[in-house]
């Protein structure tokens, strides 16, 4: 196992920061990047960031934190948690933690953001809290 922990985006969270800042705050993903890496180097771990808008990418990488020995994954699948059986299945099929994160609460939205495919899977979920969510969730994965 490696000090790694693999930070995973999933569609349409390249666009933090211009998109439905209401819901989703004002930092982009590079502030975010930013932020867990300065967090990282306190926690003596490192971060790969990463972000995707192709579910297939999402997977390939969950299989690679696993063949890799990463220590866990934080994973924002975006509208994918809410669709995705192949995400749940993946995460069942690697031993490698995953913490799901949102930036948003999707359970205080509509209806259809209720269910968490990745939810089922996960080990543990960090909502809510914007930007912030990735930090919790950080820290959560470092003391596994
Ligand atoms: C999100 C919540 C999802 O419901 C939504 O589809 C997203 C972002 C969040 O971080 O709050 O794209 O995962």
């Amino acid at each position: 196992m490696t000090d790694t922990i693999y930070v995973l985006n999933g569609p349409n969270l390249n666009l933090l920061g211009l998109r439905e800042p209401e819901i989703y705050g004002s930092a982009t993903l590079d502030d975010i990047a930013g932020m867990l890496e300065d967090r990282a180097r306190e926690l003596g771990v490192e971060v790969d960031v990463r972000q995707t808008n192709h579910e297939g990418h999402l997977i390939d990488w969950l299989h690679e934190a696993q063949a890799e020995g990463a220590k866990a994954v934080l994973l924002n699948a975006a509208a994918y948690t809410h669709t995705s059986i192949a995400l749940l299945d993946a995460i069942r099929a690697i031993k490698v933690p995953v913490i799901e994160v949102h930036l948003s609460d999707p359970k205080t939205r509509e209806e259809f953001r209720h269910l968490s495919y990745v939810g089922m899977a996960a080990v543990q979920t960090v909502e809510g809290l914007g930007a912030q969510s990735y930090i919790v969730a950080l820290d959560a994965a470092a003391l596994l």
